[in-house]
């Protein structure tokens, strides 16, 4: 088939390399003329683990072209994808302009039946606005159809050809079957509904998601004050097949271009038909909260934090992504720095993007987690990178001024960390002290 994809972020790129590699020839769209001269290029904007080989290979075999011209690209498609952003605006509400705009765009630049689909994340009733736009325009016939993507940051091309399910949101079903056809190839479990439904099931999916995260940061936090480990419990919750394993790993909160978006955005639909979801507001209050975790427990152990020198490790949002966006981080950093702290940063790949948000005379930056480490008196591990797994703690520890780490992520074993010589907090789980003395020794550090 022949497909045209509008917006190459992380939705559109991924999902229009990966229906090219699927033997469709596929045009992307982008009105940033650099973004297009960097992928015509090979060069990839955004950072995603097995992406870059699948973009040379399908422009090598001529299925993938980059372009700038929308009208052109739509002229040639039967199936054109609308992926672009839908950013928070002030209230909380999705912005929907460069919808309208891609909406004007593509109706003006029409030449005959054309279905229209919408993978960007679109509040209820939003694809019925796409088809106003585009009927107040344009006389050739066209079809709208949903299809929500679910897509992760770090695995989106693993997910795009392994997805769970696949939803499909139109009232016709030529068109249906049409879209069916293209995903077969990834899944039989299509599911296809009526268009509100559809848009629904998106923000319904990741605001789920979003409680799951929350519910059990609170009940880490309820275990720390009663002595339970919360990797257990969500363990011997998870074996429970009604409520499963995934989502269940305490730390500082969920981050991200989505959850924070689209949780604030769904209680915002539902403001709008004079519903107060009052469980989604509390799922982001706490998530807002969880991230302070790691102050408390720097003030905990150190007293002050007052020209202290503090070691960050991950500013990503989350591991195998260069993305910063709604990173704990950001807020942690910034708190750090405001009671007086020098701080130093390491990431594998996301520090520049970090530095284009937040810099600040206090802040050093670091090439390695020991680097990070060096004469510090506390380090927080805030994104749980395979690489921290694998880093020699004892020569970590013994660069340190004072060894104590405040685990974010519970990046680590309770039974290995009691081998090391860290004052160690982490989230939801006992304090581990490495002997009595050293807890006596650390007791004295906390005098500020
Ligand atoms: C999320 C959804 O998982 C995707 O299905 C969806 O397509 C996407 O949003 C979107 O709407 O575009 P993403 O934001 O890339 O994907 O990342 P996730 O892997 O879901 O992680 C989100 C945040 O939750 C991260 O900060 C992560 O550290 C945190 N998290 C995740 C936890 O704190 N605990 C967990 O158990 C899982």
């Amino acid at each position: 088939m022949n497909l045209t994809v509008i917006g190459t972020g992380y939705v559109g790129l991924v999902s229009g390399v990966c229906f090219s590699d699927l033997g469709n020839r596929v045009t992307c769209v982008d009105n940033v003329p650099q973004k297009i001269e960097m992928l015509k290029k090979g060069e990839v904007p955004i950072y995603e683990p097995g992406l870059k080989e699948l973009i040379d290979k399908n422009t090598e075999e001529s299925r993938l072209s980059f372009t700038t011209d929308l009208s052109a690209a739509v002229k040639e498609a039967e199936i054109i994808i609308i992926a672009v952003g839908t950013p928070q605006s002030e209230n909380g509400e999705a912005d929907l302009r460069y919808i309208d705009q891609a909406a004007k765009e593509i109706a003006a630049a029409m030449n005959g039946y054309k279905i229209i689909m919408t993978k960007s994340t679109v509040p209820v009733g939003t694809n019925e606005r796409i088809r106003n736009l585009i009927s107040g325009i344009t006389n050739h016939s066209f079809d709208i159809v949903s299809v929500p993507e679910f897509l992760r940051e770090g695995s989106a091309v693993r997910d795009t050809f392994n997805p769970d399910r696949i939803v499909i949101g139109t009232e016709r079903k030529a068109a249906a079957e049409k879209i069916i056809s293209l995903h077969t190839p990834l899944t039989d479990n299509i599911f296809v509904t009526d268009i509100r439904s559809a848009e629904m099931i998106k923000y319904a999916s990741n605001a789920f998601l979003a409680t799951k995260i929350s519910f059990i940061n609170e009940i880490a936090n309820i275990c720390e004050k009663v002595g339970a480990d919360v990797d257990l419990v969500a363990q011997g919750m998870g074996y429970d097949k009604r409520i499963g394993p995934s989502f269940l790993s305490a730390g500082i909160g969920y981050g991200g271009s989505c959850f924070p978006k689209d949780t604030k955005a769904l209680i915002q639909i539902a403001g709008n038909v004079e519903y107060d979801f009052k469980l989604l507001r509390s799922v982001v209050e706490v998530n807002q909260m969880q991230r302070f975790g790691v102050i408390d427990k720097l003030l905990d152990s150190l007293g002050t934090i007052q020209n202290r020198t503090i070691g960050i490790w991950g500013l990503a949002f989350k591991p195998n992504t260069d993305d910063v966006r709604e990173a704990p981080s950001l807020e942690i950093v910034s708190a750090l720095l405001e009671l007086g702290a020098t701080v130093k940063i390491y990431d594998p790949i996301a520090t520049n993007n970090f530095l284009n948000v937040l810099n600040h005379p206090y802040i050093i930056r670091c090439d390695s987690a020991l680097d990070a480490s060096r004469d510090c008196d506390a380090i927080c591990l805030l994104t749980d990178w395979q690489e921290f797994k694998e880093v020699d703690l004892d020569q970590i520890g013994d660069a340190m001024r004072l060894p104590i780490m405040i685990d974010g992520r519970n990046t680590y074993t309770l039974k290995d960390m009691a081998t090391k010589k860290f004052l160690y907090y982490s989230v939801g789980r006992p304090l581990i002290k490495h002997t009595h003395e050293q807890a006596l020794e650390y007791q004295n550090v906390n005098i500020g």
